[in-house]
């Protein structure tokens, strides 16, 4: 199982024991062990009870962090493992809640760190009460006494490099709420005597080194001091420097640290100048000078530093030498000076300096309580804390006056502590309501009564011996003592009762031994009268009280002469008696809190234990003393609820829940566990056991018992976590499944869906074809419908607007053009317009191809025109003659080559005239109707072919031959049987006359003729035969035809003849059926 974090008690995970009241079997070997074992294990702090035991780890330690701090803060003092803040937590809270004061009692050797857990303990309680910026301040001072008075007051030592040469007592003053109102500090006993000399190894106190080392040229030469350490012989040489420490730095610190106690800067000054003056004084030496009344004088040697401290310090030079030289005793009004001799000066020297600088510290002293000192008058709850030193025994008999004092004061204190805490636990007895039993231990105050004793006290005695006239030694003094102690038990001395008893012979002559409660100590005697007398000349305290310097003036007071006493000064023995009573008054009035310090190792060294040492100081201090008296009655006492609380799980009726009064359960409990009725005993809020073996059985029974339920716990979790584990995983398992079934689902159902969508979209897409295909064809009908509307209307529209739109210009302009060039066409024509004559041929050119056939037209028109215009000039007669013509060209045209030739001849028909030719009387008179042809023919002979001139007549209704010379008619034809004419298509003037068969004039045959008006005979017959008989004649015409001659027929052919009858045909009958005409 994990180890818990969190304590309920210092029992837990403890090293050893964590209070030695536990320990068993208790005996010093046991005791080291456990100390050693703890502090290997960088447990430096153990308890007896309430007492904290503190190794000096010599280390820094993480176990003093704000983090700490809060850890200790408001928890009960056994709650967590021993350490000085949980003390400082329990003294702070006391304080505060119960309006207790408190003191604090730090112990220890040289070097054990008692000035570290002072510190430790005032920056615990400035942590953790009130805070704000008054409080801040107060702390903040209080805080910052200490460098000052460490600088003034401590040194290197051998045993410590920043030893405590004086002790200390500091009250802290608190208001009611637990906020620090301020403080006083009460110093004890300074080691002067390093002023002037310090052991091999040592040094002066640090503030002479700081100055040197720290103050600017200007302040030493101020000071009138040089930076050189060597220069002064107050100052040992051979340890001027010490490892890790900074003595300028230590400087700053020491004037910051002045300056916010709140010294003034001229006081400042002063000090250092006292200081300064201190150290000159060793400087000043002297030299034996030979008086004439022969004794011994003594000379300063070099006068320069005197003057300077003369100067320094406002003494008149002369003044001060001569109290160097003089010694003044005043008895009765009288005086007497004595010369002093150089030991003399020398010791006079040394005691001004010594005294000078321990007044000087007692007067910083005085003036921090005046700084710290608490403002109100309210009341205070205070907590003091005396940091001193612990017994010192130094070996063989280097023990001194200054030893003997320091031990008596720890005597003093083992007393006050058997005391308060018999006191205490004689109380809580009573408070507990348990029985008294008696407590054997040892009570030191037979010791103290023989130091302190106002009759027989060994101070008492040495006062007694300084105040004796005649001569007084140590030696002297040492007789009185075998004297007066020789049968006290805890004295011995060569001379003594008890040491002859003892046949101890190791005690030399000059020492006596003190059996201190814790151990015996040798004390040299040497020292002990000059020490306790603590002799400064008056000359020279007068000297002083002369200065101009104010500080001086004012710590010497006793040199003023107007307040002379004759009274001796009291002894620095009774001095400090006084001092201590004070002291133990103050103490006994407190609620007491130890803390003995214990030094590892001579070393300085961390991890070192050395257990001679720690025996050696676990002896003095008197720890197994104090074990053996806080464990008289009952070793452990705790109240129920925590202990019930501890060990519920013991017994089955308080676990896990006890449900009635604490102390019920905790009988219960030990009722159960079987603990034996004397071994423990119930209070009124706790329960005490008397044996620690007790408690570690119920420890280990604990111990064992949290295993077990450990291991129950273990398996409840596990069985638990399985079991959680189970069902997460069931119902993951589930929710997987689910999730997957979904899941699995969700895809077909997607599937299903797809497909669906597919099928339907087919589907749709198939009925949106055929919708669409419908539409479309729907639509087509419609656009066609529409198209040919369009259209139609498109046509309506342009055919009924064709004429306003331009597509119709086209042809307009066409159409104009077309007029246009028709227009200049006529009118051009107009202008080239031919001759009206009907024959003349002339005809403008046409203009352009189109208008070919209309130029044709035209040309035919105007022609016909222009013949109709002739034409109606023409007279009936005219028209007739036309007719004929006209006639005639119907007739012949083209037909026949003669025609052209008779267009231009008249037509005259009576060509012959009958009437007034008288020949043709008889003629005339044969033919009565009009004559409408008369002209002379010939007759072609049948036979031969031979021409015969006959006049031609025609008539309305005959034709007629006659004889031309005779005019007797030869032969009459009417018109209704002449059947048809021939001719031929030559240019001659033959013609056949057919005749119709049968008739009276057939007889004969037809008649071939020929005429030069063949064309007009021709014509006229036709058109005479046409208005009688109202039938065409018809007219052939050929080139053979044939023609009836009486019963023959005889073709008549024509040919192209030659040119030898000139322009004449000629007629040639070639056979019977042929008559051959050749024409030219
Ligand atoms: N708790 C501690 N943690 C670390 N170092 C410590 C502790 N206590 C003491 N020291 C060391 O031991 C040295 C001596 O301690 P400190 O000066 O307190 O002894 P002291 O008992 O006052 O001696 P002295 O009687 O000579 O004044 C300190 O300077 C410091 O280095
Ligand atoms: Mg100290």
């Amino acid at each position: 199982m994990a180890k818990m974090e969190v304590k309920t008690s210092l029992l837990d995970d403890m090293i050893g024991v964590g209070d030695m009241v536990l320990l068993e079997p208790l005996n010093e070997d046991s005791f080291i062990n456990n100390l050693k074992k703890r502090f290997d294990h960088s447990e430096v702090y153990t308890y007896i009870g309430s007492v904290v035991i503190s190794i000096n780890p010599y280390r820094p330690l993480p176990i003093y962090t704000p983090e700490k701090v809060e850890e200790y803060r408001n928890r009960n003092f056994y709650e967590l493992s021993p350490h000085i803040f949980a003390l400082s937590d329990e003294a702070y809270r006391s304080l505060r809640d119960q309006d207790k004061d408190q003191c604090i009692l730090i112990t220890g050797e040289s070097g054990a760190g008692k000035t570290e857990a002072s510190k430790l303990v005032m920056s615990y309680v400035a942590a953790v009460c009130g805070k704000g910026a008054e409080v801040n301040q107060v702390k903040e001072q209080l805080l910052q006494s200490n460098p000052v008075l460490e600088a003034f007051g401590n040194a290197k030592t051998v045993r410590n490099d920043n030893s405590s040469r004086f002790g200390k007592y500091m009250d802290i003053e608190f208001d009611f709420k637990g906020d620090p109102l301020g403080g006083v500090i009460s110093n004890y006993l300074l080691e002067k005597s390093r002023v002037v000399k310090q052991p091999r190894g040592e040094r002066n106190f640090h503030i002479f080194y700081q100055i040197l080392s720290g103050a600017s040229e200007d302040f030493l030469c101020k000071l009138k001091l040089e930076r050189d350490f060597s220069r002064y012989n107050y100052l040992g040489l051979d340890s001027a420097r010490v490892n890790g420490v900074d003595d300028a730095a230590n400087f700053r610190t020491v004037r910051n640290a002045m300056q916010i106690v709140g010294f003034m800067d001229h006081e400042t000054q002063s000090v250092f100048e006292v200081v300064a003056a201190v150290l000159k004084l060793g400087n000043i030496e002297f030299k034996p000078e030979s008086r004439v009344n022969g004794l011994d004088e003594s000379k300063i040697k070099d006068k320069n530093e005197l003057k300077e401290i003369c100067e320094l310090t406002g003494i008149d030079q002369s003044v001060l030498e001569r109290a160097f030289s003089f010694r003044t005793v005043e008895a009765k009004q009288e005086k007497v000076s004595t010369t002093l001799n150089v030991a003399q000066a020398y010791y006079a020297r040394d005691a001004l300096a010594k005294n000078l600088y321990s007044r000087l510290f007692s007067w910083l002293v005085t003036r921090i309580n005046e700084s710290i000192k608490a403002q109100t008058k309210v009341r205070k709850k205070v907590m003091g804390v005396l940091d001193i030193y612990g017994f010192e025994i130094f070996e063989n008999a280097d023990n001194s006056f200054e030893q003997f004092i320091i031990n008596y004061c720890n005597e003093k204190l083992q007393q006050i502590f058997i005391e308060l805490t018999l006191k205490e636990e004689q109380e809580e007895y009573i408070r507990e309501g348990i029985e008294w039993t008696h407590i054997e231990y040892f009570n030191n105050a037979i010791i103290c009564d023989l130091i302190e004793n106002n009759q027989t006290g060994i101070l008492a005695m040495l006062d007694e011996e300084c105040l004796r006239p005649g001569t007084v030694t140590d030696d002297t003094f040492l007789e009185k003592l075998n004297q007066v102690c020789a049968t006290h038990q805890h004295f011995e001395s060569r001379m003594s009762k008890c040491s002859r008893f003892l046949n101890d012979t190791t005690l030399p002559h000059s020492c006596f031994r003190i059996q201190h409660y814790a151990g015996k100590v040798m004390y040299q005697v040497e020292g002990f009268v000059d020490k306790n007398n603590d002799l400064l000349y008056r000359d020279l305290s007068q000297a002083m009280w002369k200065a101009s310097h104010s500080l001086i003036k004012a710590l010497f007071p006793e040199g003023n002469p107007a307040k002379i006493n004759l009274k001796r000064p009291p002894t620095a023995g009774s001095q400090f008696k006084a001092s201590v009573a004070t002291l133990m008054k103050n103490l006994q009035t407190k609620n007491p809190n130890y803390i003995r310090c214990i030094k590892p190792n001579d070393k300085k060294a961390a991890h070192i234990f050395n257990d001679a040492l720690v025996g050696h100081q676990i002896r003095y201090l008197g720890l197994l003393e104090n074990v053996r008296v806080r464990r008289a009655g009952y070793a452990f006492r705790q109240a129920y609820e925590p202990c019930l609380e501890r060990y519920k799980m013991l017994c089955k009726q308080t676990w896990p829940h006890w449900r009635g009064p604490a102390r019920t359960g905790v009988e219960v409990l030990f009722n159960e566990l079987e603990i034996p009725e004397e071994e423990f005993s119930f209070g009124r809020s706790k329960i005490f056991i008397r044996n620690p073996r007790t408690l570690f059985k119920l420890e280990d029974l604990r111990k064992q018992r949290l295993e077990d339920l450990a291991t129950l716990i273990e398996k409840i979790y596990r069985g638990w976590k399985c079991r959680t584990r189970f069902l997460l995983m069931k119902t993951s398992q589930i929710v997987i499944a689910a999730w997957f079934r979904r899941y699995a689902q969700q895809k077909k159902y997607q599937k299903i869906k797809s497909s669906a969508i597919i099928v339907q979209s087919y589907i749709r897409g198939w009925k949106a074809r055929k919708l669409l295909r419908e539409l479309k064809h729907q639509k087509r009908c419609n656009e066609a419908a529409t198209i040919i509307a369009a259209y139609w209307h498109g046509t309506q529209v342009r055919r009924e607007y064709r004429k306003f739109f331009r597509a119709n210009a086209g042809r307009k302009i066409y159409e104009f053009t077309l007029q246009r060039l028709m227009q200049k066409y006529f009118l051009e024509m107009k202008k080239k317009m031919p001759s009206l004559s009907p024959i003349d041929k002339n005809w403008p050119a046409r203009p352009y191809l189109f208008l070919d056939s209309t130029h044709k037209e035209l040309k035919r028109i105007f022609h016909l025109w222009r013949c109709k215009k002739y034409r109606d000039q023409f007279t009936d007669q005219q028209k007739l003659i036309y007719e004929e013509k006209l006639e005639a060209s119907e007739l012949f045209k083209d037909k026949k080559a003669l025609y052209p030739a008779s267009v231009g001849q008249p037509f005259q028909g009576a060509y012959l005239e009958i009437s007034k030719n008288p020949k043709y009387k008889k003629l005339k008179d044969a033919v009565d109707e009009k004559i409408i042809i008369a002209e002379v023919v010939n007759k072609i002979n049948r036979a031969n072919g031979k021409a015969t001139s006959r006049i031609f007549l025609l008539t309305k209704n005959n034709v007629l031959l006659a004889d031309q010379k005779s005019g007797n008619i030869k032969s009459e034809v009417p018109l209704g049987d002449v059947t048809k004419v021939s001719m031929s298509s030559q240019n001659d003037g033959f013609f056949a006359v057919h005749l119709k068969e049968g008739s009276g004039a057939a007889s004969k045959g037809d008649f071939l003729l020929s005429s030069d008006h063949l064309i007009e005979m021709a014509t006229k017959l036709y058109r005479t035969t046409l208005s009688q008989t109202k039938q065409k004649l018809n007219i052939e015409i050929s080139d053979e035809f044939l023609v009836q001659f009486r019963q023959d027929k005889v073709c008549v052919k024509f040919i192209q003849g030659s040119q030898k009858n000139g322009n004449v045909p000629t007629c040639k009958r070639k056979n019977n059926r042929l008559l051959e005409v050749a024409v030219p």
